[in-house]
């Protein structure tokens, strides 16, 4: 996690740094700093505790020039939030910001305070400063000294480094955390994310793991791991300039939440005609390995994860295919059997989850017929390292909660299910036609879920106080019930759990009294009348229930039960209709909290650490 901004450039860098760190802090935000240098090697250091807003009013009250400099927005790993634990760290004229863990930190910290050193914060970040101002004394330059330093770190890291006596030069080392160069005329720029950088250049290069590279104003030099001068591709980018705009919204989640309808469309754009799924569009030999399918694997987290066991369901019903899914922080540590034919796919918005990446490199070597991912961000870590990258071209989510993400990610699964069943002639083209035809139906369908907002802010009142919610569902209704909750005590910190309704009898009713909301979902399928039953098992114990159901499902509401009535849609698409009511809850529970919907506590969008 953590957010990295750099810049050399002639003019004064403090306003560009600034405004990449606000477009970064989804990634992180207990802290924040800059270090900038001028050309007379007179250095300035600012770092707050609290959000970008606190550094930059700092900044505001002192007069920063200087045309070099290195930014960071950050998550605490090691050491509490606080001014000391911030970046910049310097260590003579050594200063650093860095994004990741370095594992060996401890051993690292006992050689440099051997040779001298003294440590003022209680940060990983802290030894890079020294080892790389140790190395420096006997090398050549400061890239061949972090080349020195980056041989002796372990972990996952992206790291930036300018030395204050030479000021006109940044070096930056990827090694696990993704970082972008951005060229702009006269002056190049760097970051976690190319979104930090998009006011000031659409020209990207994205570095490769064990990268180290060298940035002037004019040039960008980069070496391997190997040390070998590297040429990487470089990229326009037509990544959306005003993506870290609210626009009219209060918050992003709530700008992403209404975003849904038009970030479907872009899912489905040039994959399916009126009636068929483009299997080739899925990427490179698609027809070829989704004939021979015979298992899917699934691996995410969060949301992500939700969204993988929602559509496990389609891909046994619908293509015939058995599918696991499974969290990537497990999958990672287990001694897991590689089924027969069995297509590797990871889930993630961010493309750059720790976890995730982990687990597919791993699964890689095991003999999986093809690794796909379904991502949301191009040139991220996941995308480069699959064999299929099949884009949800959701648009950026900044909102910590993830939403269009998970929509986008349902919608784009329903279009690779169908693509296999049809490969391997398990969907009729009848059949083929009807989902295409609900997949169509999406954006209108959604923007009927978002027209419940206002009476779902009214219904919000009733859980504000309380302190604990359950969600329930059946079959592919379980993981939205799961996703709901998820989002309840991620942005209202109001414990929420998720049980498929049929297991409430096993041990959740207990629990059940007028202090705790129920919420069900409740579409009209064949497992309605088994659902009903549920329903009066909490009615019995007194539970206070919420009922979303379809207007045909033949709720009858009173003084225990409030009933929610949707409109009837395709039983193909629904289970990502009833995500948006959900989402909508959890966003006006947030509201009535107060809480800080797009930046929860403890929390940060991208976990690129594990
Ligand atoms: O970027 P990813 O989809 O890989 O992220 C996975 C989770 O970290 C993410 O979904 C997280 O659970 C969200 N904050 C949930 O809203």
């Amino acid at each position: 996690m953590c957010g990295i901004v750099g810049a050399v450039a002639q003019r004064d860098v403090a306003e560009i740094l600034v405004e990449g760190l606000r477009r970064l802090e989804y990634r992180g935000y207990d802290s924040a700093g800059v270090a900038i240098v001028d050309d007379k090697q007179n250095l300035t250091r600012i770092r707050r505790l609290g959000k970008v807003q606190e550094l930059s009013d700092a900044i505001d009250e002192q007069h920063v020039v200087g045309g070099t400099g290195i930014a960071h927005t950050r998550w605490a790993t090691h050491g509490e939030p606080s001014e000391i634990n911030a970046h910049p760290h310097i260590s003579g004229d050594i200063s650093v910001v860095h994004n990741g863990i370095i594992e060996n930190h401890e051993a690292l910290r006992e050689v440099l305070k051997a040779r001298g050193y003294e440590f003022v914060s209680q940060t990983d970040t802290e030894v890079i400063a020294h080892l790389v101002e140790w190395e420096l004394r006997s090398a050549s330059s400061l890239r061949e000294a972090v080349q020195s330093a980056a041989a002796q770190l372990e972990g996952a890291y992206g790291t930036v480094i300018f030395d204050r006596k030479d000021p006109t030069r940044l070096v930056v080392a990827r090694s696990g955390s993704p970082i972008v160069i951005g060229f702009g005329v006269g002056e190049n720029f760097l970051a976690s994310d190319q979104l930090a950088l998009l006011n000031v250049t659409r020209r990207f290069m994205y570095l490769e793991e064990g990268d180290v590279a060298e940035m002037t104003r004019r040039e960008v030099k980069v070496f391997d791991s190997q040390g070998q001068a590297v040429e990487r591709e470089v990229i326009e980018s037509n990544a959306e300039h005003d993506a870290g705009d609210k626009g009219q919204y209060r918050h992003f989640m709530q700008k992403e939440i209404f975003e849904q309808p038009t970030a479907l469309k872009g899912t489905m754009e040039g994959r399916i005609t009126h009636n068929s799924v483009i299997t080739e569009s899925i990427g490179v030999n698609a027809v070829e390995i989704l004939s021979k399918v015979e298992h899917v694997q699934i691996i995410a987290c969060g949301t992500s994860y939700n969204s993988g066991m929602a559509a496990r369901y389609w891909f046994e019903d619908i293509a015939g295919v058995s599918c696991d899914v499974e969290i990537a922080s497990e999958f990672r540590y287990r001694n897991f059997v590689t089924r027969p034919n069995s297509l590797l796919i990871t889930l993630s918005q961010s493309g750059e989850t720790a976890d995730t990446l982990a687990a597919l490199r791993i699964a890689k070597q095991r003999g999986y017929m093809a690794a796909m991912t379904i991502c949301n961000v191009s040139g991220s870590s996941l995308v480069r390292e699959s064999d299929i990258a099949f884009m949800t071209r959701a648009g950026t989510e900044i909102g910590v909660a993830s939403t269009k993400a998970f929509t986008t990610q349902l919608a784009a699964m329903l279009m690779l299910v169908t693509a296999i069943g049809k490969e391997q002639g398990r969907v009729s083209s009848e059949k083929e036609a009807e989902i295409v035809e609900a997949i169509h139906a999406l954006p209108v369908q959604i923007e009927s879920a978002l027209a419940f907002d206002k009476q779902i802010e009214a219904l919000a009142e009733d859980f504000a106080d309380k302190h604990h919610t359950l969600f329930l569902g059946r079959g592919e209704y379980y993981p939205i019930a799961m996703e709901a909750a998820l989002k309840l005590k991620e942005i209202s910190y109001i414990h929420a759990e998720a049980y498929a309704a049929g297991e409430l009898k096993h041990g959740p009713l207990a629990l059940i009294d007028a202090d705790m909301p129920v919420v069900v979902i409740a579409p009209n399928n064949d497992l309605l009348e088994k659902l009903k039953s549920n329903v009066e098992e909490v009615r019995a114990r007194g539970g206070l229930l919420y009922v979303f159901a379809d207007e045909q499902a033949g709720f009858e509401e009173d003084d225990t039960m409030k009933i929610i009535p949707m409109p009837h849609v395709s039983e193909i698409t629904a289970p990502i209709f009833y995500t948006v009511p959900m989402q909508l809850l959890s966003y006006h529970v947030a509201l009535i909290k107060g809480t800080d919907v797009d930046q929860p506590r403890n929390l940060a969008k991208a976990v690129t650490v594990e």
